[in-house]
């Protein structure tokens, strides 16, 4: 079985060969970074028309990269939601268009489940069930991964999620969008507290998060001291550490109350280094395997998304002429279908 992906609710325009028996055959992505960075974050309308530009020259590099034809395809993967509407309206319009033009059927895949699933594009992938952490910009939630399609989500954000918190902060700092890999870069030259941040909902139980509390700090701080370079840095390095280690902290507690084995890491932020390091600290002490994707594939990707679309299809799941594309779609919504 061959699906070829299509991913475009939010900023990157991805395509993607996925064959069940070879693996990943070929992989492209056009990053609009560039595009919204004089905005200091997404604008959806030039999303939306750059990614009617980006697919098509990207869908025909995949396929030539790939050696295949239309006809060597099983199914047309692509992000149905969440995630910008228009975006998705794009991607999902052309995927069913290829779909009926090809003749062969549509597969509408959820975002986060590309994510969650994108580990299994490694070499020596994760057997469920697992417990994954998920971190992008628009997510934060730890999940109980009993199988596909059967998710329930232990704890997440009850305000910013952890990327939005790195985006917006990188703002405050003057730093360029996206904010999570500035940050951390900026972070490097910093010392470790010098500023000191909270740790939102580690005094309490429970597997929630906060972080819109670490914004607000990092404006504090900022207000206390000279706009220069060190004393940025130091802001950096604290808020990076404060994420950071409530984030591991929560995934420490969710191994424990779940006895799980295996924690997989996915999401944008999934591809910070502080994070993977904590993270597989913890794994060592708990006993469990950690496991994450290769940083490009953290980040939005068109793997995940073949990936997820030939799992689903495997199991005879495609969708008929319909275009669904929605901007909120909760992942536990998957496991209730799937029941
Ligand atoms: O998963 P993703 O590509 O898009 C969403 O589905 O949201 O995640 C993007 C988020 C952004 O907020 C970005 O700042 C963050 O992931 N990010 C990082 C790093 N690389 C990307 N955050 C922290 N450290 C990084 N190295
Ligand atoms: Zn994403």
């Amino acid at each position: 079985m061959r699906v070829i992906g299509v991913e475009t609710s939010c900023d990157e325009t991805a395509v993607a060969v996925y064959d069940r028996t070879r693996g990943l055959l070929s992989h492209r992505l056009y990053s609009q970074v560039s595009l919204h960075r004089p905005y200091g974050g997404v604008v959806p309308e030039l999303a939306s028309r750059d990614h009617v530009r980006r697919l098509l020259p990207l869908v025909q590099q995949c396929l030539e990269e790939s050696g295949s034809s239309p006809a060597d395809l099983d199914g047309i993967a692509y992000t149905a939601g969440p995630g910008l509407i228009g975006a998705l309206l794009v991607g999902a319009g052309f995927a069913r268009s290829l779909a009926y033009a090809w003749g062969k059927p549509a597969v509408a895949v959820h975002h986060l489940e590309g994510h969650l699933l994108a580990p299994l594009l490694e070499a020596d992938p994760p057997a469920f069930p697992f417990l994954a952490l998920l971190v992008s910009g628009g997510h934060t939630q730890l999940i109980d991964v009993a199988g596909l399609a059967r998710y329930r989500i232990l704890g997440e954000t009850l305000d910013d999620a952890a990327g939005e918190a790195f985006d917006k902060t990188a703002q405050l700092l003057g730093l360029p969008y996206p904010g999570g890999p500035a940050i951390a870069a900026l972070a490097e030259q910093g010392h470790s507290g010098r500023v000191v941040f909270p740790r939102p909902m580690l005094d309490r139980p429970g597997l929630e998060f906060s972080f819109s509390g670490l914004k607000t700090a990092a404006l504090v701080a900022l207000r206390g001291r000279e706009p220069d370079e060190p004393g940025r840095a130091d802001i950096a390095r604290g808020f990076e550490e404060a994420v950071v280690e409530t984030l591991a902290e929560k995934t420490r507690r969710a191994l424990l109350a779940t006895g799980h084995r295996r924690v997989v890491v996915a999401g944008g932020v999934g591809a910070n280094q502080r994070l993977r390091g904590r993270l597989a600290a913890i794994a060592r002490a708990t006993g469990a395997r950690l496991y994450f994707p290769r940083a490009e594939f953290c980040t939005d990707n068109g793997a995940m998304i073949a990936l997820a679309g030939c799992l689903r299809l495997s199991r005879g799941e495609h969708q008929g002429l319909a275009l669904g594309a929605r901007a909120q779609w909760d992942l536990a919504e998957l496991t209730a279908q799937g029941d």
